[in-house]
């Protein structure tokens, strides 16, 4: 039986030595160790010995079976390694590749361009308002003192959604919304899209306004120009400014504000006509009759409004000479806003 043992012992060894896999090894365990392994066969052959045969038997037996399941401890160690090893080939990740490039997004110049107005009313103590793009012509024109007979009122030059509702053509009925559930003093500025059937080089049917109210007790034309100076410069830095008479159907008087041409500083250029000024906004004492509309006392409370463009203003800080490249959404020229 010994030799036998001994045998198998020399056989296991030869044959643990050329495997190379993990399922191969267990296979090799149950063929030697397993319940009908070929150890477990040797010792049934136990009770065929001597008393004094028995414990030298037993303990080679032992002695086998402990240095199998060392071999195959270290032959499972052995594989495991190859494995990680061969894994780690595979996987390799070259960290010198170049990767995927995030393209970051910006905001349109437009957006830009309102949120910096915004800025600069709330540090001047103007509340942020709003109203709807879907207006009821009550507000866009009736509330505003525009006439019935006003051209503007044509289906030519206003989106009607139906008699009574239109698609603002202006943000001015937001002072109307506005002075309807507030009560002065107050200064408020609003901006948003309004819209008109027009469509050439200067023209989109969709753009954007921005719209200033400030009403109270003694609100006078001085504080109008005063406050309007100071947010202009706040806009284009130091420059020269004009007001010149105008009219418009809520405000008396009424004026248009200029300022030094951005681009010639006043010599005259093509922006400019020639001039040297560039108009930027709409401006004026904000009609009685319109006061009284809302249930103010013109008596007891005055004010002034103004609307400007916030297209026209967003060109003349960067420079860009067509309104469309706003609505084309060409990278190259959005790219340029980051
Ligand atoms: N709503 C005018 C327009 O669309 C702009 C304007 C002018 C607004 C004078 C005002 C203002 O508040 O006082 O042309």
């Amino acid at each position: 039986m010994k030799e036998k043992l001994s045998l198998l012992s020399e056989k296991a060894k030869e044959e643990i030595f050329a495997l190379k896999e993990l399922q191969e090894l267990e296979e090799f365990r149950v063929k030697y160790l397993g319940k009908k392994g070929q150890l477990t066969e040797i010792s049934k052959e136990m009770r065929n010995l001597t008393k004094e045969e028995k414990p030298v038997i037993g303990q080679a037996l032992n002695e086998v079976r402990e240095e199998i399941t060392k071999l195959i401890e270290v032959k499972k160690n052995e594989i495991m390694e190859l494995v990680t090893e061969k894994k780690l080939k595979e996987e390799v990740i070259d960290i010198t590749l170049s990767g995927k490039k995030v393209q970051a997004g910006s905001l349109h110049p437009l957006t830009e361009t309102a949120n910096f107005l915004k800025k600069i009313s709330m540090e001047m103590g103007f509340d942020v308002s709003d109203g709807p793009e879907v207006e009821l012509v009550s507000y866009n024109f009736d509330a505003l003192n525009i006439p019935k007979s006003h051209p503007s009122r044509d289906i030519t030059d206003t989106f009607y959604i139906s008699k009574d509702v239109v698609l603002r053509t202006q943000t001015s009925p937001v002072q109307i919304r506005y002075m309807l559930e507030k009560k002065p003093p107050f200064r408020m500025v609003c901006v948003g899209k309004v819209y008109r059937p027009d469509y050439d080089v200067s023209h989109t049917p969709m753009f954007h306004q921005m719209e200033g109210l400030m009403v109270g007790k003694d609100i006078s034309f001085a504080n109008l120009k005063a406050i309007l100076t100071e947010f202009v410069e706040k806009v284009f830095g130091e420059t020269k400014v004009r007001f010149r008479p105008h009219f418009f159907p809520f405000t008396e008087p009424s004026a248009e504000m200029d300022v030094e041409c951005v681009i010639c500083k006043g010599k005259g250029c093509r922006v400019c006509k020639g001039s040297g000024w560039l108009e930027i906004m709409g401006c004026g004492m904000v009609d009685p009759s319109v006061l009284e509309g809302v249930g103010y006392n013109p008596e007891e409370v005055s004010g002034f409004a103004f609307g400007m463009g916030i297209e026209r203003i967003t060109m003349l800080r960067h420079g860009i000479d067509d309104l469309r490249a706003f609505f084309e959404n060409d990278m190259r020229f959005l790219k340029q806003f980051k």
